[in-house]
């Protein structure tokens, strides 16, 4: 496959996301990870923020690039000529969703979508649920990179 894109909000980015986007870059020669830019919506880090902290965690990756979107997923696929959007699944309480998007997003535009299931070690591991953790002072910093671990201290302490 030549072009694929991993799209999400990444708030922020987990050890979740960078096991999909290890194993995805594998199966193309392209990965655009592509951050979603909703300024209606509130997020913990900026997109700016969200970038970064990829940027840096894929910086091992030499076929891996980070990018954002506004609007309509189809859309930016469109436009950058990616046929294949990518995401991961962690069990079947995702399936619903998931499947729910791969199939208007393929009536939309033709854009197929591959999931790839997540490693047990990854299972339950949410963005947002390390933003909870984090907020009630849990231990949360082996679900993300330590730049991400980093950043949470020093958004939490603000
Ligand atoms: O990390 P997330 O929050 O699960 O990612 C969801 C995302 C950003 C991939 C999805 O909400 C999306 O594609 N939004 C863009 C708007 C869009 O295309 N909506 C129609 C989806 S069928």
């Amino acid at each position: 496959m030549e072009k694929a894109c991993y799209p999400g909000s990444f708030d922020p980015f987990t050890r979740g996301h960078l096991e999909i986007i290890e194993r995805a870059s594998c199966l193309c020669s392209q990965l655009t990870v592509a951050v979603i830019d909703n300024p209606a919506k509130r997020h913990l880090f900026s997109l700016e923020e969200r970038k970064e902290m990829l940027q840096q965690g894929v910086s091992h990756l030499g076929n891996v690039v980070i990018d954002h979107f506004q609007g309509l997923l189809v859309d930016y696929l469109k436009d950058r000529q990616i046929g294949v959007a990518i995401r991961g699944l962690r069990d079947s309480s995702d399936a619903p969703v998931e499947m729910q998007m791969a199939r208007l997003n393929r009536q939309m535009s033709g854009c197929e979508t591959l999931w790839l299931a997540a490693e047990g070690q990854f299972l339950h591991i949410s963005s947002s649920f390390v933003r909870e953790i984090a907020r009630l002072g849990g231990p949360y910093q082996n679900w993300v990179t330590p730049l991400v671990a980093q950043r949470m201290e020093a958004k939490l302490a603000q």
